[in-house]
């Protein structure tokens, strides 16, 4: 088969990719999509070092046994330990996502602006120098999200429990001048509209909501034109699901890409 008619692969830790699945369907609907979430290790964000780096590989070797065109890694938290070795190790192209935190500082009238990401990714040199080439980074408030992604995977995007959660985590920073707020994993994405609504009552005023995701989506569909590796058919694509996990993953992953939006 031309490799122009063979799937684009996706994998996170579990269901946050889907966020960005779920754009690129709306964005390219030709395409055929497969999607690899690891639930049965999920979350990542809280492992070490030399674990997220063996389960990434491993989810990659998955999508790259089924025959895919493009690899992309729909996880901050793989992208910040495993890129490099992704990308050394596989002759198609591999497409990343990292917090948005350019777009987030250069904003016109930009003030302080809080990263919301797992420990791991917060962690990692690779986000460091993320932040050393955009520069202005001592105003950047770092927020690592431990368990965060862990609740977020049971499914339920507006509990008590996780508007708790991000409620406790945006309190201490209440007389900051916040302008902004980077949205640094792939899971947060589903519970946005509640971030956006506790951030608006905390800080007294809405802020501004950068997500990776969308910029992600767009590198894509370049690479895919560069390449000539755009899928030409007319028709609508179609999305096949796999996961590590058991079968509630799959229904509860098959539910989110029939929903309508991220707020639904
Ligand atoms: N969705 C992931 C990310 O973008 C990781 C969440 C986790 O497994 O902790 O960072």
């Amino acid at each position: 088969m031309e490799s122009k008619y063979l799937p684009i692969g996706f994998m996170d830790s579990g269901i946050g990719g889907l966020s960005v699945l779920r754009e690129a369907v709306l964005e390219m609907p030709c395409e055929n999509y497969i999607f690899y979430g690891d639930n049965g290790n999920a979350p990542y964000g809280e492992k070490s070092e030399d674990e997220i780096f063996a389960l990434t590989l491993k989810c990659g070797e998955h999508l790259m046994n089924e025959g895919i065109k493009m690899l992309v890694i729909a996880c901050n938290t793989m992208t910040t330990i495993a890129v490099h070795a992704l990308r050394d190790r596989y002759n198609i192209p591999v497409i990343s996502i990292e917090p948005a935190i350019k777009p987030a500082l250069t904003a016109p009238e930009s003030r302080k602006v809080i990263v919301m990401a797992t420990p791991a990714t917060i962690s990692q040199n690779r986000y460091l120098s993320l932040k050393n080439r955009v520069g202005h980074s001592e105003r950047l408030i770092d927020i690592p999200c431990s368990g965060l992604a862990g609740l977020i995977e049971k499914g339920n995007f507006t509990s008590d429990e996780i508007a708790e959660y991000v409620e406790n985590k945006l309190v201490p920073f209440r007389n900051e001048d916040i302008s902004g707020l980077v949205i640094g994993c792939t899971h947060y994405s589903f519970i946005t509209p509640l971030i956006k609504k506790i951030s608006a009552r905390v800080f007294g005023h809405e802020i501004g909501i950068y997500d990776g995701l969308y910029g992600t989506v767009k590198q894509i569909n370049r690479v895919l034109q560069e390449r000539s590796l755009l899928n030409d058919s007319r028709e609508h694509g179609t999305i096949r699901l796999m996961s590590s996990g058991d079968d509630r993953s799959l229904d509860l992953m098959k539910k989110i890409l029939d929903s309508k939006s991220i707020s639904d």
